[in-house]
């Protein structure tokens, strides 16, 4: 496999959750595959699990990680083709990229939306300038529209915790105090896509998912009815898509609750925000996914990497 940015590069969900199962009960049996072999790890923005996990994964394989956050540390990039380079960026992604494939024989990379172009965050720039100019296979750790790594992961973790042949499952907007991206919102549909289950999504007025995306899912403005007979519901925030990068509202009323909850698993990809996006009795309860789907992290990694390293 020559990259993994998309939740679409995934050719038989079914087959890679029993791989990366198998990866679980035995996460040192490749142990030598990665051997001499680096992945570069590169960080635009923040990150506990992606950070962690994706080491932890490539370690497992017998890679060895190098880390760069690169917003902070490294000389700032410059994207634009043509640009006179007479401002802040001292360093064109045509050099950066070519020189870190020099370096390192697979890339990882990590780069938020600006929240404020549509268009531009969907060109996603920096994602395809290094798929573009480096020369050695992309990991997407969270693009500007995707997070296939944590889509996959809550895949795994739903086929591991279901007692049924077709759950439902139920993705809900949250509340919370920052306009966030779409991403892990995005890639949790498409992973669904793949999956036997009955899938619905509920969230307000005005947050509706980018629709290229969601496609035939069903959708409720209504989460108290969306809720009924869920098996596994997915609270997430994510900003206004058709008000671009907007909060239209803090409605606390879409706070999951434990009462809400039922009798279903809750799920988020953490970080989460305790009595404001889920209260402290959901996550605190044995009905929470949470910690697991953080280690299945590791998993989900480790089996794009060894994918990956299989087809250098
Ligand atoms: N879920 C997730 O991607 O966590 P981090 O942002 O901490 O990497």
């Amino acid at each position: 496999m020559k990259k993994y940015t998309s939740i679409n590069d995934i050719d038989h969900m079914l087959s890679w959750i029993e791989e990366a199962k198998e990866i679980k009960a035995s996460p040192l049996k490749h142990n030598n595959l990665g051997k001499h072999k680096t992945l570069g790890l590169l960080f635009f923005n923040a990150s506990l699990r992606t950070r962690l996990s994706t080491q932890k994964a490539a370690l497992n394989l017998g890679m060895d990680p190098i880390v760069m956050n690169v917003s902070g540390d490294a000389w700032g990039i410059e994207f634009g083709d043509g640009t006179i380079m007479n401002g802040n960026t001292a360093e064109h992604i045509k050099e950066a990229a070519a020189v870190i494939s020099q370096y390192c024989d697979v890339i990882a990379v990590r780069a938020f939306p600006s929240l404020k172009d549509k268009e531009q965050d969907e060109a996603e720039q920096v994602l395809q300038s290094f798929i573009q100019f480096a020369s050695v296979p992309v990991i997407s750790m969270e693009s500007a529209t995707e997070h296939p790594l944590q889509g996959f992961t809550d895949a795994i973790t739903i086929s591991e915790n279901s007692t049924k042949k077709r759950p439902k499952v139920v993705l809900s907007w949250a509340p919370h105090i920052k306009a966030l991206p779409h991403a892990v919102a995005n890639s949790f549909v498409q992973a669904m896509h793949k999956m036997d289950v009955e899938f619905i999504i509920t969230n307000p007025e005005g947050y509706n998912l980018n629709t290229a995306i969601t496609k035939e899912t069903p959708v409720s403005h209504n989460q108290v009815d969306a809720f009924k007979d869920a098996d596994f519901i997915y609270t997430k925030n994510w900003s206004s898509y058709e008000d671009y990068g907007k909060i239209l509202k803090t409605d606390t009323n879409w706070m999951l609750t434990k009462e809400k909850l039922g009798n279903a698993k809750f799920m988020h990809c953490l970080p989460v925000r305790r009595n404001v996006v889920a209260e402290d009795a959901v996550l605190d309860s044995d009905c929470s996914l949470v910690l697991e789907q953080a280690n299945n992290r590791t998993y989900a990694a480790q089996l794009v990497l060894k994918k990956v390293l299989e087809s250098l």
